[in-house]
């Protein structure tokens, strides 16, 4: 393959470079054509773009391929646990077994979030949705811890700031979910690893810790892994775009929970269910719901389906869909949307709509299913997500910063009114 791409633009041709990744994928360098041509190029939705060369995640949507650092989702959600992952996203490798006591000690020291954020708590109406008061308390962490806002720390106190980010982060969520009931909190419990402390402080009481089971701690591992990194999706790609600002790392990841809420985004899993329990109380049909999401004059969509990237399948969703049985069955739950979403799943699999479309079932169509399972309500599943995603968020703001990649600023063409005289109100 040749080391550059020739474009011809009339009588002129320019060559540009060719840039080929370690799994083969290639692009053309587009950098400098503005200056060389006055050209730019034109990609709505950023469909065929690529903003960054990352060292973090690869994913191969045609073949169904995700790996985080070279090793695969599947052997991951297998075998890692999330914290493991974690360290492996952040710092590149996985850690040995000192380097994990150390990592998770370091956690362990700020999990405690500062006594006045719980005010904040106060002042949400008690209905509000978890994922606004989440953006709004990870962000707020930026005002408790101010040497945050320093856009060129030293490695040791950009470190920090990271690991208070990851330590504070389910406290927070867990206090969430208790403000929603209107239960007391539950402070954090070191002794207990990062997944049990979280279940602890969402589930427990404030006197005593409950007993938490294993398959629980297992599931919410497995969930969290595979929501762990998915390279240069909607709300990553916010965090570095924020972050090229040179802005902190609390606004730059509350960006990226902002970004996520979307029911295109991270909001589709709370969406799956809701549209499950709605075909449900409707009575079940789903040909007819079929039928809607392929009417181009209805809005609606089948919502858990389809993928920018992916065009074959999404292997999250695979391991997901294995677990969900299992995981049900285990905790001997019988949750009727389960059986709706399969046969959905079934009709959509053999129409030629979706087929054509190459539209399959994504991340967040069964996690719901398990989410729900687990205990936690509806409205609770994008905060989850978010939970999961924060280290591969974390990981693409450090490798952006580490590179110095500059501003992001993309370029527009202009299709608007061109000189037009004022004309005063009077005359208008
Ligand atoms: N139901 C019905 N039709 C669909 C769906 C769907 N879920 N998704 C795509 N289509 C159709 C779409 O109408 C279009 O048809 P046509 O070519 O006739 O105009 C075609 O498929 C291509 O869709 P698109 O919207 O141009 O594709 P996109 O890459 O811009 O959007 C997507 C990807 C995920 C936003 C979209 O598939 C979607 O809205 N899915 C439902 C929401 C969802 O589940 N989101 C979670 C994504 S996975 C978690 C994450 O990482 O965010």
């Amino acid at each position: 393959m040749s080391d550059t791409a020739s474009l011809k633009l009339g009588e002129k041709t320019y060559d540009l470079p060719v840039v080929i990744g370690t799994e083969e994928e290639k692009a053309i360098d587009i950098s400098k054509l503005r200056d060389q041509s006055g050209f730019v190029t034109l990609d709505s939705g950023y469909k065929n773009t690529g903003a960054t060369k990352s060292k973090i995640t690869f994913l191969d949507g045609e073949k169904g391929v995700l790996k985080y650092r070279g090793y695969s989702i599947e052997e991951l959600a297998e075998k890692a646990s999330f914290i493991e992952v974690t360290y492996l996203l952040i710092y590149g490798n996985l850690p040995t077994r000192e380097q994990l006591d150390d990592f998770q000690f370091q956690i362990s020291r700020h999990t405690l979030v500062h006594e006045d954020m719980k005010k904040f708590f106060d002042g949400f109406p008690s209905k509000s949705h978890p994922m606004g008061q989440l953006c709004s308390l990870v962000c707020s962490l930026s005002a408790f811890y101010p040497e945050s806002l320093d856009p060129h720390p030293s490695k040791e106190d950009q470190n920090l700031t990271i690991i208070k980010l990851l330590a504070k982060m389910p406290t927070i969520v867990s206090w969430i979910h208790k403000k929603s009931l209107g239960h007391p909190i539950v402070y954090p419990q070191n002794k207990l690893d990062y997944v049990s402390n979280f279940l602890n402080m969402t589930f427990g009481q404030r006197t005593e810790d409950i007993e938490i089971d294993s398959v629980v701690v297992d599931a919410m591992n497995k969930l969290l892994i595979l929501h762990a990194d998915h390279e240069q999706n909607c709300s990553t790609s916010t965090v570095r775009m924020v972050g090229s600002s040179e802005c902190n790392l609390y606004a730059s990841i509350s960006a990226g929970i902002s970004a996520l809420w979307g029911p295109l985004h991270g909001g589709a899993n709370q969406a799956v269910i809701e549209m499950l329990e709605k075909i449900r109380n409707d009575g079940g049909d789903t040909q007819k719901w079929i039928a809607k999401a392929k009417d181009k004059n209805d809005p609606f969509r089948l919502m858990g389906f389809g993928h920018r990237v992916y065009k074959n399948f999404d292997p999250r969703a695979s391991i997901i869909k294995k677990s969900c049985d299992d995981i049900l069955s285990k905790l001997g739950i019988n949750d009727p949307v389960l059986e709706i979403a399969k046969q959905l799943e079934e009709v959509a699999l053999s129409d030629p709509y979706f087929i054509e479309r190459k539209l399959y079932p994504n991340v967040d169509f069964y996690s719901g299913i398990i989410y729900r399972a687990l205990g936690f309500p509806t409205d609770m599943f994008t905060v989850l997500f978010a939970l999961g995603r924060l280290p591969g968020w974390i990981a693409q703001w450090k490798e952006m910063r580490e590179n110095k990649e500059p501003i992001g600023r993309p370029r527009q063409i202009y299709t608007g009114e061109t000189n037009r005289p004022f004309v005063a109100i009077a005359n208008r």
